[in-house]
């Protein structure tokens, strides 16, 4: 293997760099090579000053991921920082690309940090579960100030390098050729000493107020709910501005090892590299290149139209929009821009970004415009004949070559493709709402949709931010699918003797964002209701007979406030107790552990028989699913990870207890059962 770190000299500046793609990560070798040419510079006395830069990409963006877990192999990343600040020569980090944890924490080591304005400065290590253990939670507050180091280091978000600078954890931003300004930077500090040292400052981290903490915890309470990393973060940054240098970084190498050998960190970096497995599609080759998408054409204008084409929109890609009436036109159009207006008034765009980007949308009721657009994405209410009317119509109207896409999120894509005389090029493109904001995006792969047509849903989701993931046709595709034994059996346990409130607890308490009927009146109760107030054959059905359908209408599986605050509904018990009582459903005490057997092993069983299917490519793309589309807690991986975790004979055995009550329609997944009596795992 090619050593990764070399040097070259100019003048009396000793240049280090590295070049290790694909992101420049502090593997052995790159710390090895650190050490060894910090030390080279360091004797060398024509060296005056030493500048730290990386080739490629991006600056150093971590820790090796890959290590993890493996046995060390010297030196520890915490003592080549170390190296690099006791260097009695000073060092310069030049800063490209994104300087994240590990990386971070170098350029922290460095006496000085020079950055080009598109950089990125950040501690990642919160999302794999861990801390910066390389010195960063006591550097990082000394520099940039505790407030600042605790938002980096618990939210795990990256900073730009604008407010890094601001902050003084830049020290210059420069344009142009970085390397080029941090030797000349180099050349002005060259003889300045003492060197300042990160570890030295103590003026931001003297006579902080304590209360900020628990402030900060307070204002952030969703960023610490069932999660041990940022807990931890918080401690090590609330240690710096209690003790030394030398005891903070002790605790922080303790706190470090003890989040590494935890289930959390071990299920957060599993979900780390299942999230860019998921980007890889089976079966198609790396050669296969991506159609050109300049832009892109939007059919319907309602709340998913409209989501659908704001990703775009900020991505600078145009959109032609287009809705059956003028005023339906203007209504999407207006929520569009409000929210965009709510998005600038929250300080995450500027005016400027809010204006180039409804520039570039073309609201238009000329279905013929569409012919412009290089991807097409169908976004109606979900009928079969209604969607296949309109993919017939593209058939004869789209370019050669655009790629006709359905947002469906239950319906058959094959079908719809067959309208067409171009099967290829169809594909789903199933967003979740609301859909500028939600991560995932299920790229639907129908029976004759084309390579090429695949690579570049998969590019262009990555272009407007998204995780997608790719899913075979079948009813509700992966989520939505593993969603409908869910509901079934928490109705069902209502008519048992379970509450709405219980189960949804349960599902919080489990570390989901909201349970399933809290989730029901948020979505919409009435959502693919038959809309028939005679016809009663669920609680939901009853429900939507009289106008519960949800918080938008202050009423649904729970009472609601003004302010949206949900209260238990005696008129809900009742209906839930008639229904049950006309069923002959007896009531019973339903236990919490019976609660997750039902509603979230069956989960499990029907994710296990979509991967037998096919459906899914690999066992991680469903905890993806799960994750960004509905809110997984990620410290549990995902439920096919935690599945495994919990053991898979375990899940058998619960599911074997609660057999009888699953219903008739219920049955088990051949692959699970399997699994579960070789002692087998789903995704290790
Ligand atoms: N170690 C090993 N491999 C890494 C890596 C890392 N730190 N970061 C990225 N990679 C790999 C990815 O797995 C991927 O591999 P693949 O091509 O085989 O799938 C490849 O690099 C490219 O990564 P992305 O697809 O994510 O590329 P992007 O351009 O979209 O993003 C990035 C680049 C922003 C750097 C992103 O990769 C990222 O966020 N990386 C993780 C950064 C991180 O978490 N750093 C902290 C590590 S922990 C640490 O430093 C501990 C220390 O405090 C002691």
């Amino acid at each position: 293997m090619t050593d990764p770190i070399s040097s070259e000299t100019h003048g009396d500046i000793r240049i280090i760099w590295s070049d290790n793609p694909p992101v420049n990560a502090l593997g052995a070798a790159v710390r090895q090579g650190l050490v060894r040419e910090i030390e080279a510079a360091e004797k060398d006395d024509a060296v005056n000053a030493v500048v730290i830069a990386c080739k490629g990409r991006t600056f150093f963006a971590g820790a090796d991921i890959t290590e993890f877990g493996k046995p060390p192999v010297m030196p520890w990343l915490p003592d080549v920082v170390d190296r690099i600040e006791n260097c009695t020569k000073p060092v310069v980090a030049a800063i490209h690309g994104t300087a994240l944890g590990g990386g971070c924490e170098v350029a922290l080591g460095c006496h000085y940090r020079v950055a080009l304005p598109s950089a990125k400065l950040g501690f990642p290590e919160v999302n794999l579960g861990l801390l910066p253990g390389a010195g960063g939670t006591q550097r990082a507050p000394r520099v940039a100030g505790v407030e600042l180091a605790l938002q980096m280091a618990t939210s795990g978000k990256p900073i730009s390098a604008e407010k890094a600078h601001d902050a003084g954890l830049v020290d210059r931003l420069v344009e142009g050729d970085l390397v080029q300004h941090a030797v000349a930077y180099a050349e002005e500090v060259k003889d300045i000493r003492p060197l300042p040292k990160s570890s030295e400052r103590d003026d931001k981290v003297r006579n902080v107020d304590p209360a900020l903490f628990d402030e900060y915890k307070k204002a952030n309470a969703k960023l610490f709910r069932g999660d041990v990393a940022p807990q931890a973060n918080l401690e090590c940054i609330r240690t710096a501005t209690e003790k030394p240098y030398e005891e903070g970084v002790k605790i922080e190498r303790m706190k470090f090892m003890e989040l590494m050998s935890g289930e959390q960190a071990r299920a957060r970096q599993y979900f780390f590299f299942a999230e860019r497995k998921a980007a890889k599609i089976e079966g198609v080759g790396e050669d296969v290149t991506p159609r050109e998408i300049s832009r892109v054409g939007v059919i319907g204008a309602g709340t998913m139209g409209g989501g659908i084409s704001m990703n775009f929109l900020s991505a600078g890609i145009p959109v032609t929009i287009v809705e059956m009436n003028q005023e339906a036109l203007d209504r999407g159009t207006a929520v569009m821009q409000k929210n965009y207006q709510s998005t600038a008034k929250k300080g995450r765009m500027t005016e400027e970004q809010v204006e180039q980007a409804m520039g570039l949308l073309d609201p238009t009721l000329d279905f013929d415009k569409l012919s412009e657009c290089d991807l097409i994405i169908e976004a109606v209410y979900e009928n079969m004949d209604v969607k296949k009317e309109i993919f017939s119509r593209l058939d004869k109207i789209a370019k050669k070559g655009a790629i006709l896409a359905s947002n469906t999120s239950y319906l058959d894509i094959n079908e719809i493709a067959s309208v067409t005389d171009r099967p290829g090029d169809v594909v789903g493109l199933h967003f979740f709402s609301p859909a500028n904001i939600m991560k995932l995006l299920e790229v639907v792969r129908g029976d004759r949709t084309a390579d090429d047509v695949l690579v570049t849903a998969m590019a262009l989701a990555k272009k407007i931010r998204k995780v997608a993931v790719v899913a075979g046709v079948c009813y509700g595709f992966i989520g939505n699918r593993m969603l409908i034994p869910r509901q079934k059996q928490a109705e069902q346990l209502l008519l048992e003797g379970a509450t709405p409130q219980q189960i949804d607890k349960v599902h919080v308490e489990f570390g989901m964002p909201m349970g399933p009927f809290q989730m029901a009146d948020l979505a919409g109760v009435d959502i693919g209701w038959h809309r028939d107030p005679e016809r009663i054959e669920s609680i939901r059905d009853a429900l939507c007979a009289i106008d519960r359908w949800g918080q938008k209408k202050g009423a649904g599986f729970y009472d609601y406030d003004e302010n949206r605050r949900p209260s238990p509904s005696g008129k809900v018990q009742s209906i839930i107790d008639e229904f049950a009582a006309r069923k002959g459903v007896e009531k019973r005490e339903i236990s919490d552990q019976e609660i997750v057997e039902r509603t979230l092993y069956t989960m499990v069983n029907e994710g296990a028989k979509i991967l037998e299917e096919g459906k899914a490519q690999r066992a991680s793309d469903i905890d993806v699913v799960w994750v960004y589309g509905y809110g997984w807690p990620v410290y549990r991986g995902g439920p096919m990870y935690w599945a495994d975790s919990e053991g898979l004979d375990k899940i058998v055995d619960g599911l074997k207890r609660q057999e009888e009550r699953l219903g008739d329609d219920w049955s088990f997944s051949e692959l699970l059962l399997d699994k579960a009596e070789k002692g087998e795992k789903f995704t290790r």
